[in-house]
Parts: structure tokens; C-alpha cells; sequence
């Protein structure tokens, strides 16, 4: 139950926990932070922790884990064969999820790696709400293709829907009629979809869409790996959900969901991955990946300390007053930022704050990079690591042109519990500075385009020393402050 404060206007999202190790973060002065990113080739990725105040690229791999989960981990068992670990892994997802077949693997990609090389024929195709980046690469890379049937609503950056990352059913039910249902890998469900903000879907489209695959003798498989953020949501957005304990609803996926995989870099809040389904014909068919990818069947890539904290991260997953954190967090942001008047994705999501970089720089072409743009100059303006959602992340097609994103954003992730409110409150006065100067941002041209996941090490420049003119002006507004 939320708590209700006495003045209405001191409300804030109260956490449920306190803190009891600190870590030391340092702000550079902005002609250091313009050096810094220009040195990085105006991406993000390529920035240097001890280089930024504030780490919002990723919510993976970055949350704080609990005092349980830090003991937990030091009684890892590391035999290789037959591990206890393995086992307190297996029944924590058993608890979790209701299912008995796991598979570990080293994180979420791998799993997808696993997902695709046994499921996906060349020629196939797969239907999803929405793709992920290391999704399609792996299903592209096996000759697959990816379709995204994501409703309407999913893409309009400001709405008041509650469920903006749920499937359109009856163009799902089209597709499969039109492409046949033998020329369908699998429908994938992205819970929390990340790359249209980190939307949740409902669970009654959840379950519509493995009506509608079962129905066509079609493999349906949930990315979990943002569904504790989207139980948070149907928890408190959807009135089927209100009453229902929340292992309830984990159960009823994997009662629906022929396969359920994840990232326990978020879910679990540790590192790692997981495969797991209740029908071992699935298990069976995938589990000569692990011991060739990954490492052999009990440990996956997975170090044994790490799987122990995700075990006992697992049962915390079940907990509202963890679960609670991010998405509280990130509406406090995102209700900030709207209140000022800058253009973010409304209603807020999960795993971060997502800003409408295209409304900053409306008149930029996609080629210039709007959302990379935005990211660069918000390091510049407050030493904040976002991350570039937009055409930036694509992948060229084959052909080589250029698919441009249906929606240019700035990612600022928010790890869970690792941020305090006056930090995410600095945010929101850097990013007002940022928008109220936004004039100012100019576009990035390509210095070293990598032709595969281009975000992750792609190098660009500044065109016409617009960098140089935001430090100059911040220095104006800011005088010698930090
Ligand atoms: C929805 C979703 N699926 C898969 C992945 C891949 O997981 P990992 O980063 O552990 O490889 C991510 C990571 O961000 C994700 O958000």
C-alpha cells in the first residue's frame, strides 16, 4: 500500500529500504565533459564511467542488490557437475514461474542466441510486439526475419494508455492467415517493451496472443526479462490484476507461454539468463546450445556467486516493495520533466525516462541522428549517460539504406535503487537547461560506422561546432559551477 504523506504537495515515492554501502561518483567541469564525449565519438557507450556523474545508459546488470543477495552469493557451490547452486536456481524460478525445465545462459542475448538457432529455419519469420536489438540480430542472423505487430497506441510518444505495448490481435491473426503458420517461427511477447519506452502489455493481451498461437499450432515465447516492471503495472493499471498475488500472475504466463525466457540482469536483479518452459520437448530441443555457447548445463557462462544472487533476486521479484522502486522513480522523472514542459514519454514505463529527442530537434533529419544528438548534449550538460533509442540503434538494411526508427528517444535508465530523488531531480533541471537551449543541438555525421549493432562502437562528430556553443552557453547560464 502506498503511504500517503500529510501535505499533498510533499509527496514522493517513499522506498520501502535504506542504504548501507555508498559507492563515490565524480562530476567534471563542462570543457571536460565537452573533451570527454568528443573523444568518444558522440556515443554514449564509449564514455568512460569514471567520466560520468550520473550512469542512466542501462538498467541491466546496474541494480543494487540486497543484503540477502550478497550473502547469498557466498555460499555458491562451484562443482561443476550437480551444483547446489543450480538447484537453488532451479527452485527459485520453480517459485517464480511454476516451471520445471531451466536452462542458464551467460545473459538475455545468449538465451536469444540459443531461441534462434534452434527455433528459426532460414526463410522464417517471427512476430513480436515489438523487436529488441540483440532479438533481431540473432534471428537475422540464422536467415529469420522479424515482423512487429505492436497496436497503434504503442507508438504515439504522449498518451494517456495504460498498456501501450500490447499487440494488435487481429493483425496478428491477419499476419499468421496471410504468411501461413508453417512459415512462423514463433510469436514473441516483449514484456516491458524496451524500445518504445519500456511500455508494459496487458495480461489479457498476454493471454490473447497465446489464445490466438495456440489456436495456430505457433511456439509462443515471453521476454520476461522487463516483466517484473510490467506485473508492477498490471498490478496497479488493470483491474483483473488488482486482487491477484503477483507469483499468481507469473504463474499464469508460464501456464500460457510455451517458452519464457530472460535477462537476469533485470529480472533477478543480478547477471545471467534463463530459459525455461513446463514442457521439456522445448528444453530438449535447446539444450545442446548451452554446453556449446555457454558453458555446461548448470552453470551456462554464469559465474556460481552471481547465479546464488539471482536466485534469491528471483523470490525478491515477488516483492511490491521492491518492485515498486524503479517504475515510482522513473514516474517521479518523467512527471517532472513533463511539468516543465519537455516532451517525454507519457504515461511513463518501466527501466527508465524516456525523452522525445525528435521534439528537441524537430527539424533535424533522421541521418543526423536526432536521439544521439540529445544524448551527447545532455552529457555535455550535466555529465548524465543516457542512451541513443532511435535510428542510431537500427540496422542498416541490406541494401544498405537506411531504416529510419519510428520514434527518436533518449533513454535515461533508472537502476533500480541505486539513484536517490535529489539525483533524478538534477536531472530534470539539466534536461529543462538542455530543452530551453535546445537550438543549440546540431546534428552528428559518421566518422567509423561498424556494419552490426552500429550503437555499441560507432564513432560521429559534431557538425559546425554546436558542442562548443552549449558548453560556451551553459558556462553563461551556470557560471562556475560544476
Ligand atoms: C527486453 C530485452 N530482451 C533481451 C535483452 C538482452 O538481455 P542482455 O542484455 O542480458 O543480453 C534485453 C536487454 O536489455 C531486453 O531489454
Amino acid at each position: 500500500m502506498a503511504v500517503k504523506f500529510y501535505k499533498p504537495e510533499n509527496q514522493v515515492p517513499l522506498e520501502m529500504h535504506k542504504v548501507r554501502m555508498v559507492q563515490k561518483i565524480a562530476l567534471l567541469p563542462i570543457e571536460e565533459r565537452l573533451k570527454k564525449i568528443q573523444e568518444a565519438g558522440n556515443n554514449t557507450f564509449l564514455l568512460q564511467n569514471r567520466d560520468i556523474y550520473l550512469d542512466m545508459l542501462t538498467d541491466s546488470g546496474v541494480n543494487a542488490m540486497t543484503d540477502l543477495q550478497m550473502a547469498a552469493s557466498m555460499r555458491a557451490d562451484d562443482s561443476y557437475a550437480g551444483s547446489e547452486t543450480f538447484n537453488r536456481v532451479k527452485a527459485a524460478v520453480k517459485e517464480v514461474f511454476g516451471t520445471d525445465n531451466v536452462l542458464p545462459a551467460h545473459q538475455g542475448r545468449a538465451c536469444e542466441n540459443i531461441l534462434a538457432s534452434a527455433l528459426v529455419k532460414p526463410g522464417q519469420t517471427t512476430l513480436m510486439n515489438f523487436h529488441f536489438t540483440t532479438t533481431k540480430a540473432h534471428i537475422t542472423r540464422v536467415g529469420g526475419t522479424v515482423e512487429e505487430l505492436i497496436a497503434e497506441k504503442g507508438l504515439l510518444p504522449q498518451s494517456d494508455d495504460p498498456f501501450k505495448g500490447d499487440f494488435d490481435i487481429p493483425k496478428l491473426k491477419r499476419t499468421i492467415e496471410e504468411r501461413g503458420a508453417e512459415n512462423i517461427a514463433f510469436v514473441r511477447v516483449e514484456a516491458g517493451t524496451n524500445l518504445i519506452g519500456g511500455q508494459p502489455v496487458s495480461l489479457e493481451n498476454m493471454l490473447a496472443v497465446t489464445d490466438v498461437c495456440h489456436d495456430n499450432n505457433i511456439v509462443s515465447i515471453l521476454d520476461a526479462s522487463l516483466l517484473q516492471d510490467n506485473i508492477y503495472f498490471m498490478k496497479t493499471r488493470e483491474a483483473r490484476c488488482k486482487f491477484m498475488e503477483i507469483k499468481e500472475i507469473y504463474h499464469l504466463l508460464a501456464d500460457h507461454f510455451d517458452i519464457i525466457y530472460f535477462s537476469a540482469r533485470k529480472l533477478g536483479f543480478a547477471k545471467g539468463g534463463i530459459i525455461t518452459s513446463k514442457n521439456p520437448k522445448y528444453t530438449k530441443m535447446m539444450m545442446e546450445y548451452v554446453p556449446l555457447y555457454e558453458g555446461f548445463l548448470t552453470y551456462g557462462g554464469i559465474d556460481v556467486r552471481t547465479m546464488e544472487a539471482m536466485a534469491q533476486g528471483l523470490y525478491e521479484s515477488l516483492d511490491m516493495e521492491y518492485i515498486n522502486q524503479g517504475p515510482e522513480f522513473i514516474n517521479y522523472l518523467a512527471n517532472e520533466l513533463h511539468e516543465y514542459g519537455v516532451p517525454v514519454i507519457l504515461p511513463a514505463g518501466g527501466l527508465g525516462c524516456h525523452l522525445d529527442a525528435g521534439a528537441f530537434v524537430p527539424d533535424m533529419p533522421h541521418n543526423k541522428y536526432p536521439a544521439g544528438a540529445v544524448a551527447a548534449a545532455l552529457y555535455i550538460a550535466g555529465g548524465i549517460r543516457g542512451m541513443e533509442r532511435g535510428t542510431l540503434s537500427e540496422q542498416r538494411n541490406p541494401d544498405g539504406s537506411e531504416p529510419y526508427a519510428e520514434l527518436e528517444l533518449v533513454r535515461l535508465a533508472v537502476p533500480r535503487r541505486v539513484y536517490t530523488l535529489s539525483q533524478l531531480k538534477y536531472t530534470a533541471d539539466r534536461v529543462k537547461w538542455l530543452w530551453d537551449n535546445r537550438n543549440l543541438i546540431g546534428g552528428l555525421n559518421w566518422v567509423e560506422e561498424p556494419s552490426v549493432l552500429r550503437f555499441f562502437f560507432g564513432r560521429l562528430k559534431e557538425e559546425d561546432y554546436w558542442q562548443e556553443k552549449l558548453a560556451e552557453k551553459f558556462r553563461k547560464d551556470f557560471g562556475d559551477s560544476l
